[in-house]
């Protein structure tokens, strides 16, 4: 007779995910304004950008990351942060929420002063990334990310207070759970509405995923965790899946897999919005994103940044239409 499966290492029923009411549901936000371009050596238009969240929209997404405010000298891409807010606002109308990345008080102002609705701020959780990121070590960046929360809280703002990296630092390796529960416990004291915790380079595992998120569940609570992942090593799904399996709702991902950090080596793209929306479709979780219509998005990205670009959906949707071509 086999052994009785510990809970731990169980399948899952029925899919994983959330459920609201009857509908499951998967929050996705889509990141490619953000971490998608700024990684970009060829500058993107602000008509450009905000065609692509505009077409990021048609295809239902409601959460997006639209810029950063933060030194246009370390991130040239994103020098147009208060353009691209005020070409955005009408975003609004479609219900949908903006926010836009900060690192320091001056970011903050900027972000407050624009009359953008939410913000991300993004305390680097390791020595030498966060000097190299940021000129911040881990105690002034929590601290940093703590006093921002509280004045976004007071003025009324969303926010996502987001701890990176969470599970690999380039520099320093794997970033060790005390690390990363002690500075989640630290930034939930300030009652942000989010906690967002980035795999910045790709390099988590099925099983740290869990485990971690396990964690950061129970110390969040399901609606505010929010998961970050990047695709650097096949895994990014099995990532995602992993997170799900745990009860994990909300992920940030970026069209087109396009992202990655310009200040920490060997990050490549996001987790891409059209796998996630894919896989969601699959496991009978509703995301509000019509995948035909990201598609469109998809090609537009790549056109923006003159590459193809595409997740795995991609791939076969090319390989698809080849075929269909040569039928035809
Ligand atoms: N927006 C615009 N300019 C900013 C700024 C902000 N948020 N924060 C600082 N600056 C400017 C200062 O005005 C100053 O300009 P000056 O040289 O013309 O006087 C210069 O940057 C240096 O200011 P300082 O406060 O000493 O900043 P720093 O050198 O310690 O750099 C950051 C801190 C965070 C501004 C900078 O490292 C940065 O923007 N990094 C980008 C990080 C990022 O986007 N990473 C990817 C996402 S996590
Ligand atoms: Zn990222």
């Amino acid at each position: 007779m086999n052994a009785p499966v510990p809970p731990s290492t169980r399948p899952p029923s029925t899919p994983p995910g959330p459920s609201s009411g009857t509908t499951r549901r998967l929050r996705i936000c889509d990141v490619g304004l953000r971490d998608g371009l700024q990684n970009e050596k060829a500058p993107v238009s602000t008509a450009d950008k905000l065609r692509l969240g505009a077409a990021l929209i048609d295809a239902g997404v409601r959460e997006l990351e639209i810029t950063s405010f933060v030194n246009p000298q370390a991130v040239p891409q994103m020098a147009d942060a208060e353009a691209v807010e005020a070409g955005s606002r009408a975003w609004r109308d479609n219900g949908v929420r903006r926010t836009a990345l900060v690192i320091n008080e001056k970011g903050y102002g900027r972000a407050k002063e624009s009359g953008i609705e939410g913000i991300v701020v993004v305390a680097v959780i390791s020595e030498t990334l966060g000097k190299r990121n940021s000129n911040m070590g881990i105690a002034d960046a929590i601290a940093t990310t703590r006093r921002i929360i509280g004045a976004a809280k007071r003025d009324g703002l969303f926010v996502r207070a987001c701890l990176a990296p969470a599970w690999v630092c380039p520099f320093e390796g794997e970033v060790p759970d005390s690390r990363v529960y002690g500075a989640a416990e630290a930034v939930l004291a300030e009652l942000p509405d989010e906690l967002v915790v980035a795999d910045t380079i790709g390099h988590a595992d099925p099983r740290t995923v869990r485990d971690r998120c396990r964690r950061l569940l129970q110390m969040a609570g399901t609606e505010r965790l929010v998961v970050h992942l990047h695709d650097t090593q096949a895994l990014g799904m099995a990532n995602a899946y992993a997170a799900m399996e745990v009860g994990a709702t909300a992920f940030d991902a970026s069209v087109g897999g396009l992202g990655g950090c310009p200040f920490a080596p060997g990050a490549a793209g996001n987790l891409a919005t059209e796998d996630l929306v894919f896989l969601a479709a699959k496991l009978g979780l509703a995301t509000g994103i019509d995948l035909d219509r990201l598609w469109s998005a998809v090609e537009l990205a790549g056109e923006l940044v003159g590459r193809k670009v595409g997740g795995r959906t991609g791939t076969y949707r090319a390989a698809r239409a080849t075929r269909e071509e040569r039928r035809s």
